[in-house]
């Protein structure tokens, strides 16, 4: 195959190209809870569960034989946490009572490591006082599986209203596993024993950068390696709500963390909201991405749709969601609640996304009605803002017409290759796109979300991911109507079964990289700022490429995605005089059907070698392959 690259460049590459997508979902995966924010124990403040159900008691153990239970409290820490556990401890009990948090799947727990602990406590029974009846010992610790103390913070306890309790614990030793626990005990209790109920109690790690309240360190860099242009938040399904009631509201997400009810997420488990709005904006300058932040749009999962005066509340609440990012705290209520959580300035923000997948949204008919009577008011009170639809492209047909519109596909490795020129035949008239998710999940083409043993992957494999690579180089040919796209879902625990594959897989002490991770990183890192067009791939082939260049450094970027069982042999022919005559190539390969995995993580990782460049140059594209190939070329 011969491949002429063109001397004049047809379109810039948008600095926006590649980025992320993020969402917490899956049950057993938990990608926000217990995944990305770096909150360790689980089930931290008892949020929408049901008093007095086991269920209420998920994660949590009693030590010493005491009973515990989750009560709705009489006099709760905030009305948004109306639940504690009720420690009780029964007359004439020596030793040490209390309850152990076994965190998610685990707690990492490294030697020198500070940990912050906290918890609020409230004795609900009396102690007896005066001389001889020294107080309770109340006891926070980390103890290994075999039941060793690693650290451990001790205050008498005090009787009265809530008490908060704040304590770094730095452990001198690493257990030998993540299997440990987070424990409270009372010792000294008095002969007739004791109630103590609790709200609120928290372990956390040092975080990405440091940041209060914020991510967990090797998930949060493990990320950072791909430097995303852009992160979209707070979802997919899990912005929309199983009912309207029940959508994410910013509301909820954002203010002191005993002021956030938590919610009922969309994936089957609670949404602490620890990872609210303000912690997504820092975050998301933390990593130097843009945000993409979706507002709710009238419909939720259940097929439900919010029409006409009845949409209006919500419009209200999402120029409020707006009002808190840009707004002015002169001006705006919003605006002056997020000065009064520390941050005046307001958020750099472009892209506002309206809903989640309207193309299922209009079963009801009622997508163009919503999309106008939202966008036609956000557009007047936020006219430099550009908002990005979630129907099908042609249909309904929208008004005001959309600038942007965000397009999913999951489908199989082969899809992804055939549809290289996805893009190439959409009309150039202005309105650009976001691929806002999209990954090959499945072999199995006519059940792609079924289960593993229909078909579908638990780990990006290698040919999904070439096939990805493949799409991607149409990403780029097009990137004058494709300003973004982000691979989903992003996080996924090793727990998980639910949503399958996931970007980057993780378990409370390890990051994996997935073989599409590093197609991600090697895209993002590469991506050059100039499209150069060349000798277009055959539309169903198996091979396909893309040519980019940096301007600064004239470094000419060639991606080839090879998805054939044999190498391809390709001949470029460059249109310059000064060609180094040596490039780099970094090279991803392996069977089609490889994964990393848990117990493989490092299986396939890209390698980085020497290749013979020129004027005019040979490649072999490897079998099964993602190459990227940089040089000099002016
Ligand atoms: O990424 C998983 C889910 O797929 C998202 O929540 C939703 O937008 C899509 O259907």
């Amino acid at each position: 195959t011969t491949v002429s690259v063109s001397a004049t460049a047809s379109h810039a590459i948008p600095t926006s190209l590649f980025g992320m997508m993020f969402e917490d979902i899956s049950v057993s995966a938990h990608s926000g809870d217990g995944g990305l924010y770096g909150e360790l124990l689980q089930n931290r403040a008892f949020q929408q569960v049901t008093p007095n159900t086991t269920d209420a008691l998920s994660a949590w153990t009693p030590v010493g034989g005491s009973s515990i239970t989750v009560i709705a409290d009489p006099s709760p820490l905030s009305s948004a946490l109306p639940n504690s556990l009720a420690l009780t401890i029964p007359a004439n009990s020596a030793g040490q009572f209390g309850f152990a948090n076994e965190g998610y799947w685990g707690i990492n727990v490294q030697a020198g490591t500070s940990y912050t602990a906290s918890l609020y406590y409230r004795v609900a029974s009396s102690i007896p006082s005066g001389k001889g009846s020294a107080p309770p010992t109340l006891t926070i610790a980390l103890q290994s599986a075999s039941g060793t103390r690693l650290a451990s913070h001790s205050v008498s306890l005090e009787t009265g209203g809530w008490t908060h309790v704040s304590a770094v614990l730095t452990p001198t030793r690493t257990p030998a596993s993540t299997a440990n626990l987070f424990t409270v005990t009372v010792s000294g209790v008095p002969k007739q024993g004791l109630d103590v109920n609790f709200a609120m109690l928290s372990l956390f790690p040092p975080t990405f950068k440091g940041r209060a309240n914020g991510m967990r360190k090797d998930i949060a860099e493990t990320l950072f390696e791909v430097r995303p242009a852009f992160f979209r938040f707070p979802g997919g399904n899990n912005l929309e709500g199983q009912t309207p009631a029940t959508r994410w509201q910013w509301r909820n997400t954002v203010g002191p963390l005993t002021e956030r009810p938590g919610r009922v997420g969309d994936w089957g488990y609670v949404n602490t909201d620890g990872l609210g709005l303000l912690e997504y904006l820092y975050w998301c300058e933390d990593m130097e991405m843009e945000p993409f932040m979706a507002v709710w749009d009238g419909y939720s999962l259940d097929g439900e749709s919010v029409t006409g005066a009845a949409l209006d509340p919500y419009i209200a609440e999402a120029i409020e969601q707006i009002q808190f990012v840009i707004g002015d705290p002169e001006t705006s209520e919003p605006a002056a609640l997020r000065a009064s959580l520390g941050r005046k300035e307001p958020f750099a923000l472009k892209y506002v996304e309206i809903g989640n997948e309207d193309f299922i949204g209009n079963a009801p008919g009622t997508v163009a009605s919503r999309w106008n009577q939202i966008v036609t008011n956000l557009s007047t009170t936020f006219p430099q803002l550009q908002f990005m639809a979630t129907s099908d492209t042609g249909s309904p047909v929208l008004t005001p017409t959309p600038q942007t519109y965000d397009i999913h596909v999951y489908q199989t490795p082969d899809w992804f290759t055939t549809n290289s020129f996805f893009y190439d035949t959409f009309a150039r008239n202005g309105m650009t796109f976001f691929e806002g998710e999209y990954a090959a999940i499945s072999s199995n083409s006519s059940n792609i979300f079924g289960t593993p043993d229909q078909g579908r992957f638990l780990w990006p494999t290698v040919a999904g991911s070439a096939g990805e690579a493949a799409f991607m180089t149409g990403f780029e040919r097009n990137a004058d109507i494709v300003f973004a796209a982000s691979y989903a879902p992003l996080l996924g625990h090793v727990n998980d079964s639910q949503w399958t594959p996931n970007l980057v897989g993780f378990d409370a002490g390890n990051v994996f990289k997935s073989t599409s991770f590093y197609v991600q990183k090697l895209f993002s890192l590469n991506k050059g700022d100039e499209y150069l067009p060349s000798t277009l791939p055959s539309v169903n082939g198996t091979l396909h490429w893309s040519v980019t260049r940096w301007t600064s450094t004239s470094e000419l970027v060639i991606k080839i995605s090879n998805i054939d069982t044999s190498p391809a042999s390709l001949t470029f022919v460059l249109p310059f005089k000064n060609v180094e005559s040596e490039g780099t190539v970094q090279l991803l390969t392996g069977a089609a059907t490889a994964s990393n995995t848990p117990e493989e993580p490092d299986l396939i990782v890209p390698t980085t070698g020497k290749v013979k460049t020129g004027e005019t140059f040979e490649y072999s594209a490897p079998a099964m392959s993602v190459s990227v190939i940089t040089f000099g070329a002016k």
